[in-house]
């Protein structure tokens, strides 16, 4: 068996489901993740083999950390963390100490177990978030709402509890895509060992353009 690096907590359950058991590995390797079958249903951002190769690109990085449920030598769900893109506002993170909560996803059939949540306490539960801001953007392009017969706003509040349930939060941000949409969302867990500077950079990027000085319709004094 492939064994960790000295930074990554290995942390393994084993979650019963009435489909059978499912094995929930956070910080999986490359070499964990390379056999298993990428379950067909896992394409909510991508088709399941190449959303499959971005995870074990994200596995195979020092500062990734990809969880992963397995039923069966299928993989049924992941979640991956990740350092903030360079297009994105949370890549100019000067302190190194933002993360990103890519992704997580669960194949349909395989819905309703409580797996997302396994995968997400899991990940939490290795360690390696605890001086992080991890942050999670929820864009309703990316919700599967075709499987659940909810609104895209139901969908939020119903992502925002299962956030919550790892000690995500909701924030406020000037990013035009969240703040433009009631049915997207900024969240962010807040590790209880997180610097100071690295808190406030994140505050800092949260609002990026500083508030205009005077409004058009002011009078003047
Ligand atoms: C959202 C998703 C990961 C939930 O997976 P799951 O394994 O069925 O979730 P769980 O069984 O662990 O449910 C835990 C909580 O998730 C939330 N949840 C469950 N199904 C959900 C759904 N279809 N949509 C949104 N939230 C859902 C609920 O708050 C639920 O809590 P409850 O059981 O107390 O009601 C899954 O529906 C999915 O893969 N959707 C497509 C991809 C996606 O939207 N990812 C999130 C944005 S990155």
């Amino acid at each position: 068996m492939p064994q960790p690096e000295s930074d990554k907590v290995w942390v393994m359950r084993r979650v019963p489901t009435p489909k059978g058991p499912v094995v929930i590995q956070a910080a999986a390797t490359p070499e964990a993740l390379r056999p298993l079958e990428a379950h067909p249903g896992l394409r909510a951002f991508r088709p399941a083999a190449r959303q499959k190769e971005a995870l074990l690109e994200i596995a195979a990085s020092p500062d990734g950390c990809v969880t992963t449920a397995e039923a069966a030598g299928q993989l049924v769900g992941y979640a991956a963390f990740h350092r903030p893109s360079a297009f994105e506002r949370w890549g100019e993170d000067p302190t190194g100490g933002i993360y990103e909560l890519g992704a997580v996803e669960v194949a349909p059939p395989w819905r309703g177990y409580g797996l997302a949540r396994h995968l997400l306490e899991a990940s939490f539960a290795t360690g390696r978030f605890e001086d992080k801001v991890v942050v999670a953007t929820l864009y309703y392009w990316h919700y599967d709402l075709e499987h659940t017969g909810l609104s895209a706003y139901q969908y939020r509040k119903r992502l925002e509890a299962l956030y919550g349930s790892v000690g995500f939060v909701p924030f406020t941000t000037d990013d035009p895509e969240i703040r433009g949409y009631l049915e997207n969302t900024l969240m962010a867990r807040i590790g209880p060992r997180t610097p100071k500077h690295v808190i406030e950079a994140f505050h800092a990027l949260r609002f990026r353009s500083p508030p205009p000085e005077a409004a058009p319709w002011s009078f003047p004094s």
